[in-house]
């Protein structure tokens, strides 16, 4: 046979363009799209469906342990397989710089963790913590040279944030050798006072958490973060945008001309901050992210920002703990203040689901929006298109095969994470992958995982197009005024 798998009659949607064809795929990169190709040595009708490129995942966190020890419940197994059986088939983890650490040790570290394990494609964003003048001058640009091309940095969280200064040298280096910066925008001082206050007057409960993360905190650091991409003249993106405040600023910058990318994720379209309770209930701590879910208006106006083009990307920002368990939302303790919890929530298997059921099917976004919103835009981002992204000839075929019309309830008991629970638990979905392709290869199928721990392989980056900066490099900085 010509074709290792031809997958025939395919609705296919790609960022562009909605076209019947079958697609041929060959040592598992797509070799021809066409009408009536030669057979496959195996067939996949798929007339009458969706088939879209893989989702990739552009924000989650697999096995990365936090300051105070806590682990998390998603390993490079359980987490690709979780995101394979949603139709995700290439993510982008951390590895996460501890301070004190070389950032090439943390490279390291987080490649011995993914080997093996892996069931899908990954590619590793730094988290930069520690930027000495060897991170700076010899280790980040070694790094970029070498495919790690996007990195995170932090304004809030002690063990992770960067002093002013430091995020203008790292966003200095990135405009330098052509890196992505992502940034996490809270402003650590304005919560550190606040959660104080609440502790103060016995606001220890899991919702206080969204009472210490107002919007002002995520808009002031939004404002500043933009203002050093400004004076540095580099291209940033703001990562997990929960509303309202931080939008209008993404809006003055882009009616200022600056190339200021931004992320949302499910939890601040389907979650309000009354997830963490309405009382003291300690089931809040289920909803306990960062940014928190704010109100059902904010959630409107970012399903707007996905529909208009504030929003580049939809990333699930999967942070896994488990809710029991020693390594739970309550490790420190059953008492624990909102400040001792573990922030972060699961939600690798479930994005893509969520977004096409409430947003495609309910005719909030198109269907090429959905797809570069999941997958195109993320690849371009971050230096892996068009291998991955597309359906086009000679990029892998990582494809997704949907089911729409259902009547389905999200029951954690069907998702494949490690973790006890879903936030999404009893939210209805019309739709769910039907198929996943992981290079030609089933890994989900008639629900049913058929994927390999260590099939996944390691992605090295090129150059992010969307990180050039407006000025020549070496044309020095711009003069304002
Ligand atoms: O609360 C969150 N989002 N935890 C994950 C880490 C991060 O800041 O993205
Ligand atoms: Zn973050
Ligand atoms: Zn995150
Ligand atoms: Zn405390």
């Amino acid at each position: 046979a010509e074709f290792d798998l031809v997958v025939r009659r395919a609705r296919c949607a790609t960022a562009a363009d909605v076209f019947e064809a079958d697609i041929g795929i060959r040592d598992g990169v797509i070799v021809a799209l066409g009408n009536a190709l030669a057979t496959g040595k195996e067939e996949i009708d798929a007339a009458g469906r969706w088939v879209l490129p893989g989702g990739i995942d552009g924000h989650c966190h697999l096995d990365q342990p936090t300051s105070d020890g806590t682990q998390m419940a998603d390993d490079f197994l359980t987490g690709t397989r979780s995101a394979a059986c949603g139709g995700t088939t290439t993510i982008f983890p951390f590895a996460c710089q501890i301070k004190g650490q070389s950032l090439r040790a943390a490279v390291e570290d987080y490649h011995q963790r993914a080997e093996g394990k892996a069931c899908i494609d990954y590619a590793f964003h730094l988290i930069v913590t520690d930027p000495t003048p060897e991170v700076l001058a010899v280790e980040l640009p070694e790094l970029i040279r070498e495919g790690y091309t996007s990195f995170k940095i932090y304004m809030t969280y002690d063990d992770l944030k960067l002093a002013d200064r430091e995020i203008i040298d790292v966003l200095a280096v990135a405009r330098e050798h052509g890196a992505m910066v992502m940034v996490h925008a809270e402003n650590a001082d304005c919560i550190a006072w606040l959660t104080e206050r609440l502790i103060a007057n016995g606001h220890t409960a899991p919702r206080y958490h969204a009472a210490a993360r107002p919007m002002l905190v995520e808009r002031e650091a939004t404002h500043r973060a933009i203002a050093y991409a400004e004076l540095v003249d580099v291209p940033i993106l703001i990562v997990h945008v929960s509303g309202r405040e931080a939008m209008e600023q993404l809006r003055w910058a882009h009616q200022h001309g600056l190339r200021v990318y931004a992320e949302t994720c499910p939890q601040y379209l389907f979650l309000t901050a009354d997830d963490l309770g309405l009382d003291d209930d300690p089931q809040g701590a289920k909803c306990i992210c960062s940014p928190p879910p704010r109100d059902k208006a904010n959630q409107q106006l970012v399903w707007d920002g996905l529909e208009n083009g504030v929003f580049q990307v939809f990333s699930s920002d999967h942070a896994p703990f488990t809710f029991d368990g020693p390594q739970g939302k309550f490790a420190a303790g059953e008492e624990a203040s909102f400040d001792h919890i573990p922030n972060g929530i699961p939600g690798l298997e479930t994005r893509l689901a969520l977004l096409f059921s409430h947003g495609v099917e309910t005719g909030r976004i198109t269907i090429q929006q959905f797809v570069a919103l999941t997958a195109t835009n993320v690849a371009r981002m971050y230096g892996v298109y068009p291998r991955k992204g597309s359906i086009a000839i000679g990029a892998d075929a990582d494809l997704v095969i949907w089911d729409t019309g259902l009547d389905r309830t999200i029951r954690n008991v069907d998702l494949h994470h490690a973790v006890d629970y879903t936030p999404y638990e009893g939210l209805k979905v019309n739709s769910w992958p039907a198929i996943t392709l992981s290079r030609g290869r089933v890994v989900w199928k008639d629900s049913s995982y058929l994927g390999e721990a260590g099939y996944g392989n390691f992605l090295h980056c090129d150059l992010p197009v969307p990180a050039r900066p407006k000025f020549k490099v070496g044309a020095g900085i711009k003069e304002n005024g």
